[in-house]
This record gives C-alpha cells, structure tokens and sequence, in this order.
C-alpha cells in the first residue's frame, strides 16, 4: 500500500513535497520506519526475512527520492536559467571612483619641484615633541608653541602641527646640500569654521646648499608658483615670525582675480597672503647637526588644502573631509 502511492505521489510533487513526503514515510515517525520498529514482536525467522525485504525496500525508496529530488532540482535550475536575463550591455549607474582634488594637486605640486631638482621626503604623523617642535628652535615654554594647538596621545607624543618636522628628520638623514619637499597631512586642536579644520594639507620645503639668501627663495617660490598656475606672478614679502626661521616672511602674491585693483577674493588689497617661508634659523641647522657657518638655508611651508581651494574656488576648508560625494564629484573629469 505504501508502496503504490508512494511513487505515485512521488512523480508529481515539488521539491516542497517531496520534502514532506519523505518526512511521513521515512522521517523518524515515518510509516515505514514504524512498520520496521514493529518487526520487533515477530518470531526470529519472520524477523530475519521480512526485515531484510523491508530494509531492500527501504534502501530503494530512498534511491527513488534522492533521484527525483536532484530531477527537480535540475528542472527548477533550468527553470530559473530561462527566465532570468542579463544584459552585459545595459549602462550601469555611475560607481566607479577618482583621485581626491587634494592628492591631484599634491602630485602635481610634486612634479614640478622635481623638475626643480628637489627629492620627495616623507614622515610620520605621530610625532615627537623634539621632531615637531623642540629641535625647531621651540624652547620647552616658548610662547610660539601655542600658535599651533596640539593633540596630545597618552604616550607624550603628538600629532604634528605642520610638515616641519620633516625638515629636522631631512636634516638627519642627508648630507647637505639637498633640496627636499614633504608634502602630508597636520592636524591642529582647533575650532573649525570655513577656513579652519582639525587636518590639513601642507607641503613642506627646505633647500640647503652654500650661500643660500632670500634672493634664491623668492627665485624659486617664482618659478613654482608661475608654473603652478600657468602665468607670471608676482609676489611680495612681509615680515613674520616662525621660532625655525630667520628672518621669517608671509609671502603674498599679486591677486589673479583682479590682478591688483582690487576685488572680493583680495579683500580689495590687490594682494593673497600665499605661504609663510623664510630662511632656516642657525638653531635649527645646528639642532640638524650642519654647520651654520659653513650651509645655510631656506625653508616654506604651503598649505596645500589653500591651494586647492584657491584654484576651484571652494568656499569651505570642511568640505575636504566631509565625504560628501555631491561635492567629490565634482572633480571627476
Ligand atoms: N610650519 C609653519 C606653519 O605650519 C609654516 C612654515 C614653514 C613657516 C616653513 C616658515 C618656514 O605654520
């Protein structure tokens, strides 16, 4: 009796039940597997022989069951092949990525002081204190150290407030004369606002060689900047003060908007305040282990996220990071 519409259930079902089906003849309460556990009260010869027959029976329907599960397995899987489609041609949605406007112009800015002969440097962004500060003409309490807020880890070290710090491991690591640019990333325990962010871009400079005056500073920051935004610029300096650098400049140049009559971008001065810059302090050469009276130096440091702002007019230093994709894509192309 089971036998006869087993298969023939068998036959027709679906996966679902055939599922089912196996679980009410063979599952543990199965009719087969409680008509098997009756065998117990027969004598042992009726036992021998019919629970062998039984278990041949067994055996085959499960034959029977795993052949006509992978029949309908193989079915459902044509099944699905045949009705789903994919089309390789069909235009996807935008997803694939671009460089950051940031790295753009570092490389860029990268480039062109190679071409100038001055090598990549590059540091940590945990930082000692002697790297960031002390070994930069920073004594224990001068007063220059709060120009630049710090953070502070558990250990005492720092996260670097400026690329500077390069110069001192530049100074370690190389036999003058040299020429070094560094750009990276600093970070300032500081209030945010549109011009103001806790990280930032900056690109270090330091050249060192016989007789270096203020004349090949401006020479060079010239040449960089006129290349940088492909026309002739005209720059100034004015005093500043840096504890690593005497004397120490601001180094502003001719507004490009207006050029010099005066517009919003300038503040109506004729005049951007650019990078600070200035010539290495005897300090810090020494601190460096080069002889003052034999090399001297000059350094800048430009803050790149300024740069990259100036050139596509970005209103807002937050942006950088915000991870805003309406805004990254913008530089795409
Ligand atoms: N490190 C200074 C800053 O971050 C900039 C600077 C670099 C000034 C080199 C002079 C020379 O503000």
């Amino acid at each position: 009796l089971i036998h006869s519409s087993a298969l023939q259930t068998l036959e027709t079902t679906d996966l679902a039940g055939l599922r089912d089906l196996h679980q009410e003849i063979l599952g543990k309460k199965g009719r087969l597997t409680e008509t098997l556990k009756s065998l117990k009260d027969l004598s042992v010869d009726e036992k021998r022989e019919i629970g062998s027959l039984a278990n041949r029976y067994r055996e085959e329907l499960e034959t029977r069951f795993r052949e006509r599960q992978s029949e309908l397995e193989r079915k459902a899987e044509a099944d699905r092949l045949s009705t789903e489609h994919f089309d390789a041609l069909r235009p996807v949605a935008r997803s694939h990525g671009h460089m950051h406007p940031m790295s753009r112009i570092q490389y860029e800015v990268e480039d062109l002081f190679l071409q100038m002969g001055f090598r990549l440097m590059d540091g940590p962004e945990v930082e000692t204190d002697e790297n960031n500060f002390g070994n930069l003409n920073f004594s224990d309490d001068h007063p220059a150290r709060d120009m630049q807020d710090t953070f502070w880890t558990e250990e005492g070290f720092l996260l670097r407030t400026h690329t500077s710090s390069v110069q001192v491991r530049a100074m370690q690591s190389l036999k003058p004369p040299f020429r070094i640019v560094a750009p990276g990333r600093v970070y300032r325990y500081e209030e945010t606002d549109a011009s103001h962010e806790n990280t930032f871009y900056q690109c270090e400079g330091m050249m060192v060689d016989r007789n270096i005056s203020t004349a090949h500073l401006i020479h060079v920051m010239k040449t960089f900047l006129s290349a940088f935004f492909e026309r002739e610029v005209t720059v100034r300096l004015r005093p500043g003060y840096f504890p690593f650098v005497e004397p120490g400049f601001e180094l502003d140049i001719r507004c490009l908007i207006c050029g010099g009559d005066g517009c919003p971008v300038c503040k109506h001065s004729g005049w951007v305040e650019l990078l600070p810059c200035g010539l290495v302090h005897p300090n810090v050469l020494r601190a460096g282990g080069i002889d003052p009276e034999e090399w001297s130096g000059f350094a800048f440091g430009m803050g790149l996220s300024r740069l990259v702002m100036m050139r596509h007019e970005i209103e807002d230093i937050r942006h950088f990071l915000s991870g805003n994709l309406r805004f990254l894509q913008q530089f795409s192309g």
